[in-house]
């Protein structure tokens, strides 16, 4: 498979495959390693204050000091933290990996069952969705770690230029970006959809936390209900901008359905005038440095077809975009590997 486009100098990362087996297992738990430290609030802590002090930490934290040590020496082998004296910091990998850590929330956090249980889902002994899930609020909050580091800049380019007084998230996690965006164009509202409920409740959170209550509604509920079974939602038939983010895949599921998700969308938000979609694609095979590997597309791509369920090229979106009548104003490139914003209008 390969693509017209010229893709971004940083979506061919820099991961030297073959990894051999030694890279291949190193890199399994300083995954995890990772996603630990994530969750343990080191990187903040670093990223704020430049030292930590393990044993105050623990306390602090309340946290078993065996356990955490053997976490923070682990980042040290892999290189991402440097450990003198019970003093730690971030080392210049360390720092950059920020920015990354989203991935590994995802991964890790979102679907480590998923992946664990790739051979039982391959013979068939188990079935995603009936006895293996996904950690919903993980994969969310992931997303929201993600666009925080890596997108969100590229979407506040577009929404500037864009006129909105009601803003609707599809597939919304933490409603996170709705809640950023309504609260930057005062005397707007946004409602935030999702189907997970633990992803909604922490949507609550997040929405408390901007400020916004009773100006952003987070509100559970299936995305496909409100496409095919004319499922309602307070406020969206006034919904001028409607977005999606990492989610269009899951719209597009079920093949029997897919060439109408789109005329669906405009059926369901019929004053919207703009739609942005913002999704992950396939990686493009077959074009120069073939053996280098960005973060995420190989997780994405394996995840899904776990999952069963399809993901596209970046020409097959812009292809079914068209046919379902919204024109692309433009496809911006979104900051994680081989992700695009689509940036389309209601036809
Ligand atoms: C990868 S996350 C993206 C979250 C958020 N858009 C972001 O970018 O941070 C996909 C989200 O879609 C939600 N989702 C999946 N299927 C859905 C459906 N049929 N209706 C509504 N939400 C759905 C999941 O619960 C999850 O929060």
């Amino acid at each position: 498979m390969s693509s017209a486009h010229a893709l971004p100098a940083q979506w061919r990362g820099q991961a030297l495959a073959p990894l051999n087996p030694d890279t291949a297992f190193n890199g399994y738990i300083c995954a995890n390693v990772l996603h630990a430290l994530e969750r343990l609030g080191v990187f903040q802590r670093l990223a704020a204050e430049h030292t930590l002090d393990i044993s105050a930490y623990c306390e602090q934290h309340a946290l078993d000091p065996a356990v955490f040590q053997a976490l923070v020496r682990a980042a040290d082998s892999f290189g991402y933290l440097d450990v003198h004296g019970g003093q730690v910091r971030a080392t210049a990998v360390g720092e950059d990996a920020v920015r990354a850590l989203g991935f590994f929330t995802w991964g890790v956090g979102g679907y480590h069952d998923v992946f664990a249980n790739a051979a039982p889902l391959a013979r068939g002994d188990r079935r995603f969705g009936a006895d293996l899930h996904r950690d919903e609020a993980m994969v969310a909050l992931g997303s929201a770690q993600a666009d925080t580091a890596l997108m969100r800049h590229i979407l506040d380019e577009e929404i500037a230029r864009i006129d909105f007084h009601t803003l609707v998230d599809l597939g919304a996690g933490i409603s996170e970006r709705v809640s950023r965006l309504v609260k930057d164009r005062p005397g707007s509202r946004g409602i935030g959809v999702d189907i997970s409920r633990p992803a909604t409740e922490l949507a609550h959170e997040t929405v408390a936390g901007h400020g916004l209550a009773g100006v952003v509604q987070p509100v559970c509920a299936d995305v496909l209900d409100i496409l095919f079974k004319d499922h309602e939602v307070d406020g969206g038939d006034t919904a001028d901008v409607v977005m999606s983010f990492m989610f269009l895949h899951d719209l597009l599921a079920d093949p029997r359905r897919r060439e109408e998700v789109v005329p669906r969308l405009r059926k369901a938000f019929p004053q919207a005038h703009t739609f942005l979609l913002g999704d992950t694609t396939i990686r493009p095979r077959g074009e120069g440095e073939d053996s280098r590997l960005p973060v995420f597309s190989s997780g994405f791509e394996l995840a899904h077809a776990l999952m069963g369920v399809p993901i596209h090229t970046r020409e097959a979106y812009e292809r079914l975009f068209e046919r379902g009548g919204m024109r692309l104003r433009r496809t911006v490139p979104f900051g994680a590997p081989h992700t695009y914003l689509f940036v389309l209008e209601a036809a």
